[in-house]
């Protein structure tokens, strides 16, 4: 059986190794890296079908070939558009349908991915601004690992500012490391050296900046901390990735300062991302 409304190949196509066939509108990739970070948390690769087009900052369904009916879940692409390969960061859940067998893959094992990649947290669906705030929590980071390795983030803004919150220290190293292999890139690295920011905090231990991104912002310490004005519509832009409740928080905090959420169909000075794994 397949899933509902997913067209089957053709019988030729249809004779993999898998008890059943692997649908039209699904590639079936490997995973050529894994690397984990916390009980919680790792990141994996895979290949890239040719085929396969997205804008950095998209994300995409993905699954594992374990089951008749596989469950797909929606993950940002974390690799930017000129990537060869595709990566994803992911948290564990304990019993989480897709993330229980996700967190055990090893190299050479196959990942299920939609054909088809969609997403608002791309650069098109802002207007032009001076300054580009992107705010994560968790795992939300992810499409940012993407756009802030993509040239077209920098031609389009002066100063792009990560902010990564975060429960617990150790939580932080993906984006540690994803900030130091971006300003050591040959790509993007001369452009992320001078205009990347990269500004956490954590929530739960002690650590040299503590607080939610929401009270850092409403307080005025994240603009005094940067030396910038507190955002403003004419200059500055945002994203947004994080929990429901951090996304509604931080929309709210935006639009305080007069920004107004944006679309592919209608791009205006922020973005609000709404895909969840469980
Ligand atoms: P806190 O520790 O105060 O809950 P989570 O794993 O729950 O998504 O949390 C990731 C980070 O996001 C944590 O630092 C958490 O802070 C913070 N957070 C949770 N809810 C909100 C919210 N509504 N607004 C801003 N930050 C939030």
């Amino acid at each position: 059986m397949t899933q509902p409304g997913l067209a089957v190949q053709s019988s030729a196509s249809a004779a993999n190794k898998w008890a059943f066939p692997i649908p039209a509108n699904v590639f079936a990739q490997t995973v050529t890296e894994v690397q984990h970070y916390t009980d919680g948390l790792f990141r994996f690769r895979i290949t890239r079908p040719a085929s396969f087009r997205f804008r950095s900052g998209e994300f995409v369904m993905i699954g594992l070939p374990n089951a008749e009916r596989p469950i797909f879940r929606a993950y940002s692409i974390a690799s930017p558009s000129w990537d060869e390969e595709v990566e994803f960061y992911s948290i564990k859940v304990p019993n989480g349908p897709l993330t229980e067998h996700l967190q055990r893959i090893k190299v050479g094992d196959t990942v299920l991915m939609r054909k088809k990649p969609t997403g608002t947290l791309v650069n098109d669906a802002l207007i032009p601004g001076k300054r580009l705030y992107m705010f994560s929590t968790g795992t939300g980071i992810a499409p940012f690992a993407s756009l802030i390795r993509d040239p077209e983030t920098y031609e389009k803004f002066e100063q792009v500012i990560l902010t990564h919150s975060c429960r617990y220290i150790d939580e932080l190293k993906y984006g540690e490391e994803l900030v130091a292999l971006c300003k050591s890139d040959p790509l993007v690295g001369e452009f992320a050296k001078d205009r990347l920011v990269h500004y956490s905090s954590i929530t739960r231990e002690p650590f040299p900046r503590t607080g939610r991104i929401t009270d850092l912002m409403e307080s005025g310490k994240l603009f005094e901390d940067l030396g910038v004005a507190p955002i403003n519509p004419e200059e500055d832009r945002g994203m947004i990735c994080g929990s429901m409740a951090m996304l509604n928080d931080t929309k709210g905090i935006l639009e305080k300062f007069g920004l107004e959420e944006g679309s592919n169909a209608r791009p205006a000075t922020f973005v609000v991302e709404r895909a969840f794994v469980d």
